[in-house]
């Protein structure tokens, strides 16, 4: 079994950045104690080079293997290029134990616009068409999100994103970027849109959370629990009822 902390929009150094926010997402993954940390993205607010190191210094506290990948913000000020330097490629495949993640990168210099691209088409299906658990993690949310407002930044070509998606029937798309915690499903794939973490930029009654998931890679099912960060009853992971159940078809 492989336990993975998805969490996103830390925003590490912004103005709604707030520490007891981060303290208390440590409290609780410190009791959940995952394998993996899965961000998917908007580490920083503008992508300035101080902002990644304090951002490394914040993910290198937490134990555990970490992925992480690059949101609009992080992207902002040719930030794109301090993330390769300190976190490595902006697309990425990690496999173990018959789970494949690939991670990609949604985001475009100085636009808050998602764009997967064509040119990573090949990659995606060749990536996700396999036998494994198989997760695609990008910033951009591919569907729209309830109580967010007006929508915007849903990648440009989500269409063809979905279409592939659908037909390597991907298990888990993870995703971040609108703040507020969310899962939809589509055909055999669920949508998992992870909240802000550590900000105070929460929509309305909201509040910060993110997922946790735990995968068992013999008998191929998932569970997932979304950890709201202020609701008293969830520190305890075995006492907790799954949020959700699916088993690779
Ligand atoms: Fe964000
Ligand atoms: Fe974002």
């Amino acid at each position: 079994m492989k336990r993975i902390v998805h969490a996103s929009d830390f925003h590490f150094s912004g103005p709604y950045f707030s520490e007891n926010l981060w303290k208390e997402f440590c409290a609780h993954v410190r009791h959940l104690n995952p394998d993996i940390f899965l961000i998917t993205g908007d580490i920083t607010d503008e992508g300035y080079p101080h902002e990644y190191a304090l951002a490394k210094q914040y993910l290198d506290s937490l134990e555990g293997e970490k992925l992480v990948l690059p949101g609009n913000h992080d992207a902002r000020n040719v930030g794109y290029e301090v993330f390769e330097e300190i976190f490595g490629p902006r697309w990425n495949i990690w496999k173990s134990d018959g789970i494949c993640i690939l991670c990609g990168d949604s985001s475009e210099p100085d636009i808050d616009d998602g764009h997967i691209g064509r040119e990573n088409y090949a990659l995606m299906e060749k990536t996700l068409d396999c036998s494994d658990f198989t997760m695609f993690a990008i910033h951009h949310h591919l569907i729209p999100i309830p109580g967010t407002g007006r929508e915007r930044n849903i990648p440009v070509d989500a269409g063809d994103v979905l279409k592939i998606i659908t037909s390597t029937r991907t298990n888990l798309v993870l995703s971040g970027h609108k703040h507020v915690g969310w899962s939809w499903k589509l055909e055999s794939t669920v949508f998992l849109v992870a909240g802000t973490a550590t900000t105070t930029r929460v929509k309305s009654k909201t509040q910060p959370s993110f997922f946790c998931i735990d995968i068992d890679s013999v008998a191929f099912d998932c569970r997932v629990q979304k950890v709201d960060l202020f609701t008293e009853d969830i520190m305890d992971p075995n006492g907790r009822k799954p949020f959700m159940k699916l088993t690779k078809v």
